[in-house]
This record gives structure tokens, sequence and C-alpha cells, in this order.
């Protein structure tokens, strides 16, 4: 009665609108008064491998595809022959080393046991210009006031007429034409459009009159008024009969750091970019290669390109192994990463694996090799050989990873095959760790066993963005005890080739959720990175094998995914500390239940709509809130400071946001999606702020 007297009924209804209001509004709270764990100081790295063109028309600086004329047994791919006239008689072949019995004329053009295949041009009559053409990796890439380097080994013989021995047979096919003097004459080797008709830049070369194989150097020049295009080939052409052998053909245009054999720029300032801790290389299944003998052949990667032959690569498509092993470690090294790297462990693609035992020591030998290459100093066999390459300082090197994915291994032979690695590798190496490629708590069925338990364990997680959603909170449970986590390939897979802003939004929901428990989840990184995205042409396949990738990129431009710069967000404002944190009222939305989900009796699941984590600079005192918001609609939040002795009212505040969860950015609209950047003033111990649809949000907020 009392309490009716006091208050009108209006009034009554105010107060319990406000009430009720104020009980459900949605809420986090920083305790700040409360002690965090420390953010793992690698938590965001790289991870690499050859797929989707990565290298090979990718990040590898060399623009001529098949320039050692393995790609095919049957056909020169990626050239072509070329003629401006009708009256001339010419033709190209590709010539490979062979064990079956082959005419004489093509025979013995290896260089050595590298460089065993070669092209030919057979010019019997020279009207005009003729010869060979390569279309590069979708293109070559062409940009005004730029320095290309050319070089190339070309060779001409004359043709032999009879059998080496007298008991071989005679050929079977038709002799080569009898050229007249057989003199190779000058060269001009220039980039020009794919019509011909308009020549960016040329050089020639005066080959002396019969020559053998011999490796020619010369630059080339575009002038300043060249407009980009990325239609363009690179063609070394003679007006003058003979007999051209052309082998290792490369085309350079300038690098990252100017390193030789380096880099394509652009790529790697958007990875420099990102501020990367780590890069794991060399794969993800290209590590492993189809078969055992496929596998990433290190010391085959090493030393001057004419010792490199490429390999069969797990991505259907030949590496040239140019992006060999000193790459991945100076491409680090340019990164200010570590190198992390991933040793062939006895287990492929195809299933077929190594036992642990006597038959396994090659292999154990084989990677204490590799990490003798990357950390041993200059007295080691493999440590000199590294300082012969160019790099005598060792390379900072911490883990190692045992195999890739060896939860495929359904033999179970993981376990000894990772004991017989670590044991070896730690025994040399006791300052190395040594990382399963089997998490517990993904496959607790084939875990490792035997020996003592791995420090680090490597999970993998491509999802869509509602598991992402649904499992973002996963580490909060996560057995502080149990090994550390290194999240070594994950992704939200919506979008092709590159991601879209829904994957964004997952893949920003579930680093809230790693970077929260970065007490136990010390690295992780997206994959893959890279994807050239290139479509079929008449001569070319489809450029990329995986979709929703991190980076694209054509010849000629790059563009970031809008993952790409989330990735970039959560890696440049991260604090030192965790500050924990609590929520209150988030809304939550139904995942929708697939036909099959329904059919299992599975139960519609809730997932929060609003996601987040955050953590302070404890020198600066500076907070970095990050808020996803995953839904259509703006929402307000209140935040709380609890325990923060001062806050500044001004904040900074990023954004990743656009208009339709499927947005994204492409080569033609490389920025439709990016941060931007603004200010907010008002910030109080508690405040309010509001949140756009679809969005990713890092505040920062001053607390001292
Ligand atoms: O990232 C693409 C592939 O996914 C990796 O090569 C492999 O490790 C994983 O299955």
């Amino acid at each position: 009665m009392k309490f009716c007297k006091l208050f009108s009924l209006p009034a009554l209804a105010i107060l319990c609108y406000i009430n009720c209001w104020a009980q459900s509004v949605p809420a986090i709270t920083l305790h700040l008064d409360q002690a965090g764990a420390s953010v793992s100081p690698n938590l965001y790295g790289l991870m690499t491998e050859e797929i989707n063109h990565s290298y090979d028309g990718g990040l590898y600086g060399e623009l001529i595809r098949n320039r050692i004329f393995k790609d095919s047994k049957t056909a020169p791919e990626g050239w072509s022959f070329i003629q401006d006239d009708t009256a001339s008689k010419a033709s190209i072949k590709l010539i490979g080393a062979t064990e079956e019995r082959v005419p004489y004329d093509e025979r013995d053009h290896a260089i050595n046991g590298a460089l065993s295949t070669c092209l030919r041009l057979t010019v019997e009559k020279a009207a005009g210009r003729v010869g060979v053409a390569n279309e590069g990796y979708w293109g070559i890439p062409v940009r005004p006031s730029t320095t290309y380097k050319a070089s190339f080994y070309i060779k001409g013989t004359a043709r032999t007429e009879s059998p080496r021995w007298p008991w071989e047979p005679k050929p079977t096919t038709p002799p080569l034409p009898d050229i007249e003097n057989n003199t190779p004459g000058p060269v001009t080797v220039s980039i020009e459009s794919n019509d011909g008709k308009t020549v960016y830049a040329s050089g020639t070369i005066n080959l002396g009159k019969s020559i053998y194989w011999k490796k020619y150097d010369l630059t080339l020049t575009t002038g300043a008024d060249v407009q980009p295009t990325k239609d363009a080939r690179f063609v070394i052409s003679t007006n003058r009969t003979g007999l051209y052998y052309f082998n290792l053909v490369s085309l350079f245009p300038p690098t990252y750091n100017n390193r030789s054999n380096g880099n394509r720029p652009d790529l790697m300032q958007m990875l420099v970019d990102m501020k990367p801790k780590f890069l794991r290389f060399p794969g993800g299944n290209f590590l492993e290669g189809p078969l055992i003998t496929d596998a990433f052949p290190w010391k085959t990667t090493l030393g001057p390109l004419e010792s490199r032959p490429g390999h069969k690569g797990s991505w259907g498509y030949r590496p040239s192994d140019g992006m060999g092993l000193l790459e991945f470690l100076t491409w680090s090294e340019d990164m200010g990463a570590e190198p992390l790297l991933a040793v062939y462990a006895g287990y492929s693609l195809s299933g077929d694996h190594v036992d642990a035992g006597p038959l396994l020591k090659p292999y154990v030998d084989d990677a204490l090799d590799e990490i003798e290459y990357v950390i041993g100093d200059t007295s080691t066999y493999w440590g000199s050989k590294r300082a012969a390459d160019g790099h005598p300082r060792p390379f900072a090197l911490r883990y190692i990873e045992v195999g890739n994915e060896d939860w495929f291994d359904r033999s179970n032979s993981y376990d000894g095959r990772f004991n017989q690695f670590r044991t070896a590798i730690e025994a040399k190496y006791p300052q190395l760790t040594c990382i399963s490629t089997i998490a517990d708590a993904q496959y607790p069925a084939i875990k490792v066993t035997s020996g003592k338990e791995p420090a680090v364990v490597d999970e993998h997680y491509y999802r869509n963005s509602w598991d992402m959603w649904e499992h973002a909170s996963q580490y909060d449970k996560y057995d502080r005890k149990g090994p550390k986590i290194f999240v070594g390939e994950w992704a939200t897979r919506e979008g092709a080739p590159t991601t879209n802003l829904n994957a964004a939004l997952g893949d920003a929901a579930w680093m809230t959720g790693m970077e929260r428990n970065s007490d136990i989840v010390i690295m992780s990184c997206y994959a893959p990175l890279f994807v050239n995205v290139d479509t079929a042409t008449a001569t070319a396949p489809k450029a990329w094998q995986w979709d929703s990738d991190l980076i694209g990129y054509n010849a000629l431009n790059s563009y970031g995914s809008p993952s790409y710069y989330v990735q970039k967000l959560f890696s440049h404002y991260l604090g030192d500390k965790i500050v924990p944190a609590t929520v209150e009222n988030i809304s939550v939305q139904n995942r929708p239940l697939s036909k099959k989900d329904s059919a299992d009796g599975i139960k519609p699941k809730t997932v929060p709509t609003i996601f987040y984590s955050a953590t302070m600079n404890d020198t600066t005192g500076t907070i970095y809130l990050k808020v996803v918001n995953t839904i259509a609609k703006k929402q307000t939040i209140k935040i709380n400071l609890d325990g923060a002795a001062k806050v500044s009212p001004r904040a900074t505040i990023v954004v990743i946001k656009s208009d339709k969860p499927t947005d994204t950015n492409t080569i033609s609209e490389p920025q439709k999606i990016v941060p931007l950047t603004s200010t907010v003033n008002g910030l109080r111990k508690t405040f309010r702020q509001s949140f756009p649809p679809y969005s990713v949000t890092v505040m920062q907020i001053q607390t001292r």
C-alpha cells in the first residue's frame, strides 16, 4: 500500500520498463581488476604450400611457365610457335630425355640431370620472324619503366646422320631437315602483346656461328608510357635458319628487397602488413606428396636453378621448386617471422606409410639433415651448404612439425613415427619442440600415446560460418593441463576463389575464441594463404584447386579478401595480456537445420550473434576490444570497464563491414571491404557502443 502511495501507476510502468530494459541490454564487462594470462607472442602466423599457384604463378617472381619444359611429357605446355609470315618453314618440338629409342637428333640434349628436357626450334626456311613464345602464368605482367632480367640456355647443333654405333638400328622417324650451315645467328628477345603488334621491351643476343649449351643473360626495360597489362607474352625469335635448342628460360621482374630468385613485391607487402610471427611451410599436402616418392624434396630445391628439376607436387601441377627450402627461409626473414618447419614423416596422401623402426630411419636422418641446413653452424655439413648458398647465418627455429594431418593414416603408425622423429630431433637439438599433427581433442582414438605427451598438437578446422559461430568458444573449455594448441590450418569456407564477408565474420568469431584462450592456443595460421584467381583459357587450366582463400591475384594485380583484413586487424591490434571478460544478454539466433540434421533428429541449436575478446598492452594500458556482430541489425552494447583506474573519453575504432554477408573483394573491386578508422568520444567506465550490422570492430581504449 505504502509503495502504491509513493509511485503513481504510469511512473511505476516507466520504472518497470527501464528496469527490464536495463536487465536485458546486452553487456560486455571487462574485468580489469582481475589478472589475465599472457597472450601468446606467436599467436598469429602464416601457413603456406604450393597450392592454387601460390608460388609458380604467384609469390615466386619467375614469369616463365614451364621454364625447363618438364611440366608435361608430351607437349611444351605454356609455349607456342610463332611465325610472322606464311612463307617460312619452321616448327617446335619438345625434346625429352627418355630411355626409349629415339632418333639420334633427339638424344644427348640434356645439360644435366635436372635440365634433361628442352625445346627445339627448327627453322628450315626463314622468310620473316619465327620463334617460341611463352604465355607466362595467365599472362606476362607489363608495367612502365620496369627492368626485367631474362636468361636462357641455347644450343645449336649439327644433325647426326648416322648411328653412333654400328649395331644401333636406323631411326624410325624421318631425319631432321638438312639446314644450311646450321647457324643459329642472332636472336631477339622480347616482351610483346599477345598479337605481336606491340613490343614493350626487347633486346638482341649475338650468338656464335655454332654453339654448344651456353647461358645468356640480358635485361629488358619497358618505356615510361607503357600501359600496365597482363596480355603479353615472352618471345625468343630469329630470322635465320638453324636448329635452336632452349632450356631454363627465365624472366624476372623486380623482386621484394631485390632478392635474386626472389618474390613478387605486392604480395610480399601484403604479408608484411599482416605482421606474421611465423611461417609454417612447406605444407600441408605439399609436404607429403601423393606417393612417398613425391614428398617435398628439400635437397633438390637448393642451389642454382640449374640443379632444380622440380617435382610432382600435390595439387595437380608440377612445381618448379624455384621456391626452395632456402627461399622459404629468406621469405620468413623478409617478413620478420620465424620459420616453422614441417618435416616429412613417412606418410603420403595415397595412404602409403613407412612403419617406425629401421625403415623409417632414413627419413628421420633426412629430417635431421634438413634441420641442420636451417640451424647448423657453418662447421656442419649442411650448415656449410647453406653458407655456400649465400646465408652463413643460421636461421632462428623453435618448432618442427612432424608430418601433416597424420590422422588420415588409418594404419595408426603415427604414434611410432612421431616418437622416432621426436626422440632423434630432441636428442640432437634439445632446444626444438616437435609438434604432433594429431590432436587429442580432435582425434582421441588415434592420439600419440607412447612416449611422453606431445608438448604441442596441431588442430585443423575448415568450417562454414555457422560452425565457426557454434564452436567459437570451444577453447574456453579446454584442459589447461593438456598440450598447447597450434591451430595450423583453419578457415571459414564461404566464397570463391577468395572468401566473402560472411566468412570473415566466421573467422573473426573464431579468432576471438583463440585470442581469449591464447594461454593454450599458442599459434594459429589461416589456410590457404594464396590463390591465383585466373580461370581456364584455351591453353591453360583454371589456376586454383581450393575455394575460399585469403589473398587473390592475377599476373598483374592482387587484393585481400575480407578475411585478409580480419587477419590483419587481429594481428595489429593485440595486447600482451588477456583481459578476462564476461557477457550478459547477448542475443542468439537459431542455426538452420539441414535436411539431414532434421532426419537425424538433431534439435535446432542457438548460436550467439555477438563474439568478443579483449587484450591489453600492459605497458601502455591500451585495451583492444574486438566485437563481431554477425547479424543484419545494429547492436548496442553496454561496455563495463570494471576496475579501470582511468578511462580516456576518446577511443579509436576500426571497423570492417558491408551491407550483405555475400559482399566481397575481387580483382576488379579490390577495396570494397576494407577497415575504416574513426574516433568516438564520451567513453567512461560504463558506456554504450553500437556495432553495425555484419561487422568486425576493434576499439582501442586508453586506460592510463
Ligand atoms: O589447405 C589445404 C589443405 O587442407 C592442406 O594442404 C591440407 O593439410 C589440408 O587438408
